[in-house]
């Protein structure tokens, strides 16, 4: 037993041994052992595999633990230990480093192999590419950046989306929500974004799909182009709570990993619905009472703990760009989550049923999309172009029943009729077929030409 460990045992204040006393729905409950909320412990019953399961409340002398496994076959009695903490061994000529492990600490692996692969949430490969190589297994659990000693988002950075890149442009380190029902396009958006933008590594985070989509994202939407830089954590819809929950947290991980090295990160987290939902359902089963929605409060308070981890690096030291999918139907505004997440991202990109309605690939809704970061990463002029478009974009928008129907009169406006002219320009430049790139140079250059800048 290493030195930490057997340190730990002796810590009067720790018990590191309890037995299994029930098990409800998802939720273990344990007598007598004593470690920190967030240890990893494993439940050993006989000869059976252990199943490993978080602690993630107490009450009095109970431990309650959630299973990142199956619980087929446990009974009361079984053992409840914590998992042994991981020590890593310094590879020659590296100093060795400073291991102040704690019992039950979760790792999993970050390193430079993960690039090209697919991982489920406990870090093992889902892609029948064998082991992982270049890795070591890291604390999962990592305090954000002070806000303060962040670099300021001040560089644009281009998404290969040109009604993105030009009227909704991104920042590099920004954070942006990605509100869409299903169906509308967004795998196909995020698919886009992976293969064109501008960054070093993109790490995708498919938390709580079905199966079947993540193998169709990673196969048919990301192919090779995209597969090659990207890393994958996929916890589908199956998995239970805590390890939908992890998958979330270990690709932010990951991006922050690559950041750390000085990297540009595109970070892409399918949905942040599906992880508040997850926390729900853990919330829910340990007897915290729902608030909004069905949303216990704890909820609310995991959102932006996720969401602050991403951003920039300290001054001049890599970033994390990162779009977040919140499921939301246009018309559902009192979604909780939806609103939480508008209050805490930097901006959104809503995408609208009734544009993919009409086949109008992506299917932005400009009018009710906004990046908040847009004025402190692009020239005056290319604001003032922006604002004009959509200026011009809503005009069309809003009369265009009455046109549609004959009802207005050419030349009584002269805004309006300027806008019917420009429409068919208008729409085919916000249109954007998914196996092109649209540069930010020229999406800028295109938006002013289509409206005569
Ligand atoms: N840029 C696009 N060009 C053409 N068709 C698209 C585009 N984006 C989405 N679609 C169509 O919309 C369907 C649903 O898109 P998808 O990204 O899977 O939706 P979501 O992830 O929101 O459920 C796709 O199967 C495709 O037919
Ligand atoms: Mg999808």
């Amino acid at each position: 037993m290493d030195d930490a460990h057997a340190r730990a045992c002796h810590d009067p204040g720790l018990a590191l041994r309890g037995t299994l006393t029930r098990l409800t729905g998802l939720v273990l409950e344990a007598a007598g052992l004593r470690v920190p909320v967030g240890s990893q412990c494993l439940v050993r019953m006989g000869e059976q595999a252990p199943v490993l399961a978080e602690v993630v409340g107490f009450s009095d002398q109970r431990a309650f633990l959630m299973p990142a496994g199956d619980v087929h076959g446990l009974s009361s009695g079984a053992s409840v230990m914590p998992a042994p903490p991981y020590v890593p061994v310094p590879r020659l000529g590296e100093p060795e480093r400073n291991v102040t492990a704690r019992v039950g600490v979760l790792r999993l692996p970050l390193g430079t192999g993960l690039l090209g692969r697919v991982v489920d949430p406990q870090g093992a490969p889902l892609d029948h590419q064998g082991p992982l190589a270049d890795v070591t297994a890291e604390p999962l659990d990592r305090q954000p950046i002070n806000a303060m000693d962040r670099a300021p988002v001040r560089e644009p950075l281009d998404t290969g989306v040109r009604a993105i890149n030009a009227l909704l442009t991104v920042g590099r380190g920004q954070r942006i929500g990605l509100f869409a029902g299903s169906g509308v396009g967004k795998s196909v958006l995020l698919g886009m974004m992976a293969r064109y933008t501008a960054a070093d590594v993109i790490v995708v985070g498919l938390i709580g799909e079905r199966g079947r989509e993540v193998k169709e994202f990673v196969e048919d939407i990301l192919g090779a182009e995209g597969r090659a830089r990207s890393v994958v954590v996929a916890a589908p819809a199956d998995a239970p709570p805590l390890l939908r929950m992890q998958g979330a947290a270990y690709a932010t991980a990951v991006a922050e990993y690559f950041r750390d090295r000085g990297q540009h990160v595109l970070l892409l987290m399918d949905s942040l619905t599906r992880y508040a939902m997850a926390q729900r359902e853990i919330a829910l089963a340990i007897g915290e009472p729902p608030a909004t929605k069905g949303y216990p409060p704890s909820c609310f308070a995991k959102l932006p703990q996720l969401v602050e981890r991403s951003g920039n690096g300290l001054n001049g030291n890599g970033s994390i760009t990162a779009f977040y999918t919140v499921l939301s139907e246009g018309d559902d505004q009192q979604d909780p989550i939806a609103d939480a997440a508008r209050a805490i991202l930097d901006g959104h990109i809503v995408l609208s049923r009734g544009l993919a309605e009409e086949a109008h690939f992506p299917a932005i809704d400009v009018e009710q999309s906004a990046s908040r970061v847009m004025h402190n990463v692009v020239s005056r002029e290319h604001t003032e172009c922006a604002r004009r478009f959509r200026a011009t974009y809503s005009r069309y928008r809003q009369s265009r029943d009455l046109v549609r129907l004959g009802a207005y009169a050419p030349g009584s406006d002269p805004v309006l009729d300027e806008a019917i002219r420009l429409q068919p320009a208008m729409t085919a430049f916000l249109q954007q077929d998914m196996h092109q790139a649209a540069s930010l140079d020229a999406s800028i250059g295109a938006m002013a030409h289509t409206i005569g800048f």
